[in-house]
């Protein structure tokens, strides 16, 4: 019997822990150690080359269910979010300007992805279907002798249908992963920077020179996309990677985890410690850029849960994976990491939405999308936007303070805490009090909710659902959120197991 279950278990933990509550304190006026402002834009996306087509669609016919999602995004935030297309499939791209069908790829794989990739000049149109600023990845790591004449080629018929919306170009893709595959083994950093900038200085004489959109000719390039090994500070400070001035932004590649037997939602992803772990660990290279004269921003251009993109789909695209996002992009934000380009794949586990039939089944919206959708939210359309990250100390709960022009405007708590629609216990509850300012009259309590942590439906945010009907992106649900009485200074309430809360105060 359920009731008498609970009271038997009160006493005991995890119980009795979650039964306290966690007091959350901000301050009302932007504290020390706040992010700078939040770009608009912060949560955007990466598609590898050979998914492209997939996401995109083409002149004729550009994906329209695609089109509704960066759509939304623009409504959330009032920004396009930005695109970067490249990976290791643009790193083996070969561009054939006779070939009529827009994209050929090997039937060879390599965790997923295809060994040849030769790209038609259709292909490129699928950069005309989002009016988004894009980042483009050309082939570095090709070695044959072609390999400069192929870059070439590939930004010269980029750039013709991308147009003004140019955000950056890039030139090879986790080049730390050259030596003893497309290099040999004694390959190193500084001959990387050398051969990027030989690539760079000749892309902006043969392609940027002179070009009619306004674009800057010269600095238009997002260097570095290191994933493990390379050291961002030595590009910077010993091999020079800047001192002909091309770079404009440095990106680096972050995965969380791999597909060993530890990996799992609540020991793993759904832990705040290791999310701040995996994001504090680009520290030290932001600090050396800050220190970098001109200031040059650092991104996570190509990011998502977990580099093995294949069979993993009960730990990457299940609602547990949404609540990893929301915490893995607040996070971010209070780092000032500039912006997360999640990357997404058809067959991806851990992707936001599979754009086409697959395995016989419809297009259909993930779990993930939900949790970026939250991060857009949380942004919003207000210009100056602040977050400071509310330390703790718990694995299992994290909370965030969000300021908009310096004024305390929301909080943001997530649950990390597993649990699912299979677990033998009740689901526990979080009880929460947050302090809120004296002008605070009232707050808004919006919720992304889920049957559970390995659940892959019936999930909502804020009341409501997206998914695929019939070529579009289509809401359901009836937006709904609760008003929170303040008394005493203090707003109290409850968060379930494995549930996210954004709260917005109301000064009127
Ligand atoms: C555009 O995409 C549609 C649908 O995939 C395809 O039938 C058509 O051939 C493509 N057009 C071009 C010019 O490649
Ligand atoms: C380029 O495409 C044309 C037309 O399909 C084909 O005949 C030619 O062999 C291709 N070239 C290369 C180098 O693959
Ligand atoms: C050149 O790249 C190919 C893969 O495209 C690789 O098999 C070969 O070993 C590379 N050669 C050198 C010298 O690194
Ligand atoms: C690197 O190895 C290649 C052979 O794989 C050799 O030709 C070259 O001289 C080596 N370079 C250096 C700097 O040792
Ligand atoms: C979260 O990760 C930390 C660091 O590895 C570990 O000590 C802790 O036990 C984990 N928490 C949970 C709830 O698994
Ligand atoms: C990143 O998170 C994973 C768990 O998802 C953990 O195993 C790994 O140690 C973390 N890496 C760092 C650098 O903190
Ligand atoms: C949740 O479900 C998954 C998959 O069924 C299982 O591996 C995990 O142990 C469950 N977690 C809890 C807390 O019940
Ligand atoms: C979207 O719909 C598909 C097919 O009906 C379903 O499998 C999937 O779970 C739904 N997505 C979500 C996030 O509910």
């Amino acid at each position: 019997m359920r009731p008498s279950f609970w009271v038997t278990c009160i006493i005991c933990s995890p119980f009795a822990a979650a039964m306290d509550i966690v007091n959350i304190y901000a301050p009302a006026h932007l504290p020390e150690g706040a992010s700078k402002p939040v770009e608009h834009s912060f949560a955007s996306f990466s598609f590898p080359v050979h998914f492209f087509a997939d996401y995109a669609g083409n002149k004729s016919h550009p994906n329209r269910f695609s089109q509704d999602i960066v759509n939304l995004f623009y409504e959330k935030t009032g920004s396009w979010p930005n695109i970067r297309v490249g990976g290791t499939s643009g790193d083996r791209a070969i561009y054939n300007a006779s070939q009529t069908q827009s994209i050929i790829l090997s039937e060879e794989l390599d965790n997923g992805i295809p060994l040849e990739v030769y790209l038609g000049p259709t292909w490129f149109e699928g950069f005309e279907t989002f009016p988004t600023p894009w980042t483009f990845g050309v082939n570095l790591a090709n070695n044959k002798s072609n390999a400069l004449e192929n870059a070439i080629a590939e930004a010269e018929v980029a750039l013709k249908h991308i147009k003004g919306n140019l955000l950056a170009f890039e030139i090879g893709n986790e080049p730390d992963l050259y030596p003893g595959s497309v290099r040999p083994l004694n390959y190193t950093e500084a001959d990387y920077v050398r051969e990027w900038k030989y690539f760079a200085d000749a892309i902006s004489r043969r392609v940027m020179k002179g070009n009619k959109y306004g674009l800057d000719w010269w600095k238009i390039y997002q260097a570095l996309t290191f994933v493990f090994g390379w050291s961002v500070a030595e590009a910077f400070w010993k091999d020079g990677i800047d001192n002909t001035g091309h770079v404009k932004s440095v990106s680096q590649h972050q995965y969380a985890a791999g597909n060993a037997e530890w990996v799992r939602l609540g020991k793993s992803f759904m832990n705040h410690t290791l999310i701040a772990a995996n994001l504090t660990q680009y520290v030290p290279a932001m600090e050396a850029l800050r220190a970098y004269d001109p200031n040059i921003p650092f991104l996570l251009g190509e990011t998502n849960s977990d580099y093995v993109n294949l069979n993993m789909a009960q730990v990457e695209g299940v609602f547990g994976s949404s609540l990893w996002l929301v915490d893995d992009l607040l996070y971010g934000m209070t780092l000032d990491i500039t912006r997360f380009n999640l990357i997404q794949g058809t067959t991806f586990g851990y992707t936001a939405w599979v754009p086409v039939e697959y395995n016989g089944q419809d297009p259909k919206v993930k779990p993930p999308l939900y949790g970026q959708l939250v991060a857009a939210d949380v942004i919003g359309r207000h210009p100056t936007v602040q977050v400071k990250s509310l330390g703790l100390g718990r694995d299992d709960l994290s909370a965030y303070a969000v300021y908009e022009s310096g004024m305390l405007a929301k909080y943001v708590v997530v649950n990390l805490d597993e649990w699912n629609s299979t677990t033998t216990y009740p689901r526990p509850s979080q009880k929460v009090s947050l302090g809120v300012p004296e002008d605070v009259r009232s707050a808004e309590d919006k919720r992304l909710t889920g049957p559970g942590a390995s659940a892959d439906t019936g999930i909502s945010w804020g009341g409501l659902s997206w998914n695929y009907t019939d070529g579009r992106l289509a809401q359901s649900g009836e937006e709904t959120s609760d008003m929170l009485r303040v008394s005493n200074g203090r707003l109290d309430l409850e968060l379930p197991s494995t549930e996210a809360v954004v709260v917005e105060l109301h000064r009127n």
